[in-house]
């Protein structure tokens, strides 16, 4: 009961750079913890994946308990926030368009985005790392993919920022935060309105037409489907990579040792991705409520029961990671099985762009590896406010070949 504010806690702005201590604190002391708002925090490794497997969790009412003051700018609900069957449905019919093939041919484009980005980064010997890799990057790996055309990218990068703040809670957001965040959305759908219709009547090679394309038994998309599709790819996929880069991209300037044993052993370079996502995860949270009575460890949920998944706080649990606050690239590669992490959560809403973010990430770790002699921080990293999508504002970095 007294240790509520702990958990409170972690989530202040002063405690943004490093919430993991905080988040010690509570998991050490309680597997669960009442925040007294009707949500109970999981903050242990074995918690969250019982929790995260198991589909009578539904995720149907996060939108309701994170964001009961948002303004319903007529946004179909994603299928991020369904339950079976109709999340079975959607996800099924976009996986149909959304292939590992479309992801594999992305390979060489990615490549050549991170080579120019290192190439103006080593030239300049110092840069502000967020807008010259961790952003741009994943912006137009998914613009490309589905078919948002160069000059609407500028429309992206404004109004992505709004949004992912917006996944916070209601009550931790002042009312410019709120508003900014129900503009963007409004900008987005009329964007992607128009978008869809254009690529409907004439379509490309793109992921927007392809969409518009597939069917399963008779059945399709319809147009409100396929606009909460797309945002939800472009947001999701977007806004979550730009912290996995920037995360990582600090993780190696604060540890140069590890940047070594890249360069020695570039196949650590896809290892090193899961280790970043359970070192320093994007996503730090995300809620469940029973349906049914459900039993966890030693508790028993009450249906409607509502539950916050610290999934950062289970990705440091020295119950499943030995030293789990050191950042060790090759903790994946070993002959050992390390246990999941759960910064791409896990079950029936498991990320669906985590094969493009490992690539993005692997090719980015290979190159880094293999071109930079040095990287070095160059002033202090300023964080964003976010709770849910954590991530870095500002990142100086200094880097020599
Ligand atoms: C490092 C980058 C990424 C991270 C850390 C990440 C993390 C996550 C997490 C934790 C979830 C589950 C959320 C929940 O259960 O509340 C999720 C779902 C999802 N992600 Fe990602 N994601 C990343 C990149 C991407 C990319 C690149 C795309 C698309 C191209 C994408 C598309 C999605 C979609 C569509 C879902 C919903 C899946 C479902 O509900 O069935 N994500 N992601």
């Amino acid at each position: 009961m007294t240790t509520a504010p702990i958990v409170f806690d972690a989530f202040a702005p002063e405690h943004r750079p490093d919430p993991y201590r905080r988040y010690a604190l509570v998991r050490e002391a309680v597997p669960f913890l009442d925040s007294g708002l009707g949500v109970e925090f999981v903050t242990r490794h074995a918690e969250c994946t019982a929790i995260l497997s198991e589909t009578r969790w539904s995720h149907r009412d996060e939108a309701e308990l994170f964001h009961p003051d948002a303004e319903r700018v007529d946004l179909p609900t994603s299928f991020l926030w369904m339950d079976p069957p109709d999340h079975t449905r959607l996800r099924s019919l976009v996986s149909k368009a959304f292939t590992p093939r479309r992801v594999v041919d992305l390979a060489p484009r990615i490549r050549e985005l991170v080579d120019g980005m290192l190439d103006r980064a080593l030239a300049a010997g110092q840069v502000e790392a967020i807008e010259a890799i961790a952003y741009p990057l994943p912006l137009i790996v998914i613009c490309e993919m589905l078919g948002v055309p160069e000059p609407d990218q500028e429309m992206v990068h404004r109004v992505g920022p709004a949004l992912a703040r917006g996944f916070d809670p209601d009550p931790v957001l002042d009312e410019r935060e709120r508003r900014a965040r129900d503009e963007a959305a409004r900008e987005l759908i009329a964007y992607f309105r128009d978008l869809i219709a254009r690529r409907v009547a004439e379509p490309r090679d793109d992921l927007v037409s392809a969409l518009g394309r597939v069917h399963e038994g008779g059945d399709v998309l319809d147009e409100h489907e396929m606009l909460s599709t797309c945002i939800t790819m472009l947001i999701a996929g977007h806004e979550t990579t730009v912290n996995m880069v920037g995360n990582g991209l600090l993780a190696f300037a604060r540890h140069p040792g590890q940047l070594a044993r890249v360069r020695d052993r570039p196949e650590l370079a896809g290892p090193a991705v899961d280790e970043i996502l359970r070192y320093d995860s994007p996503v730090h949270m995300t809620t469940r409520t029973a349906r049914g009575k459900l039993v966890v460890g030693e508790r028993t949920f009450a249906d409607g029961d509502n539950v916050c998944v610290l999934v950062a706080s289970a990705n440091r649990d020295p119950r499943a990671y030995a030293d789990p606050d050191a950042f060790d690239v090759a903790r994946y590669a070993g002959a050992v099985a390390t246990p999941r992490h759960l910064g791409f959560a896990l079950g029936i809403h498991y990320c669906m762009g985590a094969a493009l973010a490992r690539l993005e990430g692997e090719i980015l770790w290979t190159e880094l590896a293999r071109r930079v002699g040095s990287l070095e921080l160059a002033g202090e990293p300023v964080y964003r406010p976010n709770l849910l999508i954590r991530g870095l504002r500002e990142l100086p970095l200094r880097l020599r070949a």
